[in-house]
């Protein structure tokens, strides 16, 4: 820890990890930006100069760097299985992004490296759990202000066209509702069942738009609704109904514009608007939970759940049928403190 900050290498230097590696290098207190890696020499350097950082071409090699205390890795979804691995056998933390491996198998392997590790030192970036409006929720829920939850809801509306898979649509997007639903409910996913419409007519694993239903371990039921072009903009909604009443985020913060006979708000573009808290409090808590030496946050079990429940959505795919969603027994490593 050089100057008394955490130095943390960055992996990949695209959309979110230029967004990352900015936030840690201007606005996070105790951590400093080491280096940054990315396939892409000139990203890696451009990103890396902007952060007074080194570059590097070799995650491998920025991993193993002794200046480097923890990673960040905002690769493509396909490499961040074996890139976590690695960090864990170095032994340095590591904030991956979503999806945490792009199947169960590889998720089980991470589980097993941190078992092996005997500590916890992978957080998956589900980030809602860091935005204010979800929190609150959460709060609402823990403090029994709607008593036992019946029934979650939860709409993630995209405003991009692009040319998603339903398969791709589950592993790399539906993923972070799943993990929400998981988290507020607190209680695991048993059942699901897909149906979506497609994107391209004649190219039936197209994705437009989905709905997945959902029975919860503890006999509470929900449904998660995708959109992949709302032709509108972005909006992330979580609504919980419960036995004394219901708890709902607020989707929009800017004022009702009431004129010319309608009344009006306005929509986030897109994820780097509405969530641009969320990125900074997450890596915040992050750091400060190293510096502490008590993990918190989206654990290596929660990557591997959302896993477990994302490959039962892709069998409902297939089967055209509700599917289980069994995972391993919660290891104690990852009991709630
Ligand atoms: N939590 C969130 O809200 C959120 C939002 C956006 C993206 N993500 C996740 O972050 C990851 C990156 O998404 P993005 O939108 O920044 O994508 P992007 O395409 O903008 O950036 C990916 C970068 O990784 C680089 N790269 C390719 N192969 C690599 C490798 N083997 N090692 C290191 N870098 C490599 C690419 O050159 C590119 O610069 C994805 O896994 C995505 O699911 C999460």
């Amino acid at each position: 820890m050089k100057n008394d900050l955490l130095q943390v290498g960055v992996i990949g230097a695209g959309m979110i990890g230029a967004l990352h590696a900015r936030n840690i290098a201007r606005k996070t207190q105790g951590a400093a930006v080491a280096a940054v890696m990315d396939v892409d020499s000139e990203r890696a350097q451009v990103v890396a100069a902007d952060c007074g950082a080194q570059a590097y071409t070799d995650a491998g090699a920025l991993i193993a760097d002794p200046a480097v205390d923890a990673l960040l890795i905002a690769s493509p979804d396909a490499f961040h299985a074996e890139q976590t691995l690695a960090c864990i056998d170095a032994g340095k933390p590591v904030l991956c992004e979503k999806p945490m491996a792009t199947s169960v198998a590889d998720g089980e392997r991470v589980l097993q490296a941190e078992l092996a590790a005997g500590r916890r030192l992978a957080q998956v970036g589900f980030m809602r759990v860091y935005d204010q409006t979800h929190a609150d929720v959460y709060d609402m829920l823990a403090r029994g202000d709607i008593g036992k939850a019946l029934s979650f809801r939860g709409e993630h509306i995209n405003p991009w066209r692009e040319n998603s898979s339903i398969e791709g649509a589950i592993i790399n997007s539906l993923i972070h509702d799943i993990h929400s639903a998981r988290w507020l409910m607190n209680a695991e996913i048993s059942q699901v069942f897909v149906q979506w419409v497609r994107s391209e007519p004649d190219q039936p694993r197209s994705a437009r738009y989905a709905i997945v239903q959902l029975a919860f371990a503890d006999g509470a039921i929900g449904t998660l609704e995708w959109s992949g072009d709302s032709g509108y903009g972005y909006e992330i909604v979580v609504e919980i109904t419960g036995e004394a009443g219901k708890a709902r985020t607020i989707s929009h913060s800017s004022p009702v514009l009431r004129r010319g006979h309608t009344a009006s708000q306005g929509v986030s573009p897109d994820w780097p608007q509405r969530f641009a808290q969320a990125y900074l409090n997450e890596v915040q808590i992050w750091v400060d939970a190293i510096r502490g030496g008590q993990p918190t946050g989206p654990s290596a079990w929660d990557g591997y759940m959302s896993l477990v429940v994302a490959e039962a959505c892709i069998r409902s795919v297939e089967s055209g049928l509700p599917e289980r969603a069994v995972g391993r027994q919660r290891p104690a490593l990852y009991n709630p403190r």
